[in-house]
């Protein structure tokens, strides 16, 4: 654990050094769970963003797209739901003074427990050798079998406390499993309270009465708001879908773990209108496409995984998340809900308009159910990142930093260095970078060794490097390097174009879902 500790600390400073993530408002000591991204961050977060926007638009005819504004009318979180109901409950300690999450508290105290019967298994292991049976000590072992024993207790009476939002219940697991305050050491809680979540501000100058608005919380009620305009105007048959990608705000109590929970994040989300009691057909069609999604950028394919949620939200009548192994464990990055026709029927009870589709095949009209894919586009960000991030050893004792991005989302495609920079090699990387540079982003640099050059690009993920050299001059051929390899390749300037695309176009990637 420690090991990943400190291998998330470096992936954290090297986002910071190449100009991927920067603490927002630093040269004023930051501000807490706010991040900016750097001139690299925002090409790798804007194709993200252009690969799930493409697999959503592109490759569904009965998806359609739109961009709402972040402040709406304040009834719209009355009716969703989040006024009343979009809490976090929070404990304080009365020594250290410091808040926290009751339901985090008690989450990473079940994650110790579970990293316990994890060391019994992995002493065993080393043990036993080859002849280890994991599935039969796991069922056999008394100290095994007592720790799961107790944290299925635990973890069964959080699951019931959750889904009553019994928060004396909540306290009392702390109190019980023991549970300190990280920073005092101490057990001296208060009672657990009720947190909303969302961020309010003024609209109107208060002389003529102002009115309070909130900063969305969920990009999700803008497309909501909006059924009925897209339907209409786009003569949208069921089932058909809605996208959108946009700033959410939500006033996170436990800020941590980089830009994983941050206060200001953007969200992908896709709202999918179905017949009412189809949506558990089409939940695990979702459940489905939206892993084959991930898995398609090649990070790994056991570094996902499903998880059902124990607590429903107060909308879903099916709810999963789609985990991904981070250096702290599998966390959520994309949520897929069966959210019924609760936010339909809410907005038609609040603004007392009617929102109905009318069915021509069934003769019938209906509200709506609809499943909802919601990905936070920091966390694939980080994801991404922390997946590719290596450093590697290389033959001869060296090492280098390297970034394993999918080449379609590397933020630099390829970059032109001139061998030297004289004898003209300077400007025959300039023709080259004028002729690529409007299909790819094409860096040209010419500062330091070459090596130290192809170094550089290592670091932020650059899949070519193109060398132009003496013998460029003679037969209009350079040295195409590939950046996981390191091989080099001698090739025709009149190839690059081909070559690069084949391996770095967004359609290469898109492909693969079908
Ligand atoms: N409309 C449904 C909804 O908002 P959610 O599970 O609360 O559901 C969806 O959020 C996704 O948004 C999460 O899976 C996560 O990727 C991202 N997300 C949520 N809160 C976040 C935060 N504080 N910081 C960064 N990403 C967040």
């Amino acid at each position: 654990m420690a090991q990943q500790d400190d291998v998330f600390k470096k992936i954290v400073s090297h986002a910071k050094e190449y100009g991927f993530v920067f603490p927002s408002s630093e040269i004023y000591d930051g501000l807490s769970a706010v991040y900016d991204y750097g001139q690299n961050g925002v090409e790798l977060k804007n194709n993200i963003k252009r690969y799930w926007w493409d697999a959503m638009t592109l490759l569904h005819d009965n998806i359609v797209g739109i961009d709402s504004a972040i402040f709406m009318h304040p009834t719209i979180w009355k009716a969703s739901g989040h006024v009343d109901a979009f809490n976090d409950p929070l404990i304080d300690n009365r020594d250290s003074k410091k808040r926290y999450r009751a339901d985090v508290l008690i989450e990473d105290h079940l994650a110790k427990l579970d990293d316990k019967i994890a060391k019994e298994v992995a002493k065993a292991a080393k043990r036993f050798g080859d002849a280890f049976d994991e599935a039969q000590f796991r069922a056999t072992n008394t100290r095994v079998l007592e720790h799961q024993a107790h944290r299925d207790a635990v973890h069964e009476r959080f699951a019931e406390a959750m889904n009553a939002n019994d928060l004396d219940g909540l306290r009392q697991i702390i109190i019980d499993e023991e549970i300190v305050c990280p920073i005092s050491g101490t057990k001296n809680w208060t009672e657990v309270r009720q947190f909303n979540l969302m961020f309010k501000t003024e609209m109107g100058s208060t002389a003529d009465g102002s009115m309070t608005v909130y900063l969305r919380p969920e990009t999700a009620q803008g497309i909501f708001v909006n059924y009925l305009n897209v339907q209409k105007t786009g003569r949208m048959r069921i089932p058909f879908g809605i996208a959108q990608i946009g700033k959410a705000f939500r006033n996170e109590i436990v800020a941590r773990q980089f830009i994983f929970r941050m206060r200001e994040f953007e969200q992908m989300e896709m709202q999918f209108f179905v017949r009412p009691g189809e949506e558990l057909k089409w939940f695990s069609q979702w459940k489905e496409w939206r892993l084959k999604w991930h898995k398609a950028l090649g990070l790994g394919d056991d570094k996902y995984r499903y998880h059902d949620h124990d607590k429903l939200a107060h909308y879903a009548n099916a709810a999963t998340d789609i985990e991904f192994l981070m250096p702290f464990g599998f966390k959520e990055v994309e949520g897929i809900h069966s959210r019924t026709n609760f936010d339909l029927s809410q907005h038609q009870k609040f603004s007392g308009k009617k929102i109905e589709y009318f069915d021509p095949e069934l003769n019938e009209h209906y509200t709506p159910y609809v499943i909802e894919t919601s990905i936070g586009v920091d966390r694939m960000f980080l994801s991404v990142l922390c997946s590719s991030y290596e450093e590697e050893q290389l033959p001869g004792g060296d090492t280098r930093t390297v970034l394993h991005l999918p080449a379609a989302l590397a933020p630099v495609k390829c970059a032109v260095l001139p061998l030297v920079r004289k004898d003209g090699l300077p400007e025959k990387a300039r023709a080259i970078v004028d002729d690529l540079k409007f299909d790819f982003a094409t860096h040209y640099e010419e500062k330091d060794a070459i090596g130290k050059r192809y170094r550089r690009q290592d670091a932020i993920g650059t899949p070519f490097c193109i060398t132009v050299d003496h013998q460029t001059l003679e037969d209009n051929t350079v040295t195409l390097r590939e950046r996981d390899s390191m091989e080099q390749t001698r090739v025709s300037v009149d190839d690059l174009h081909k070559l690069i695309h084949d391996r770095v176009s967004l359609a290469s990637l898109l492909r693969k879902l079908r």
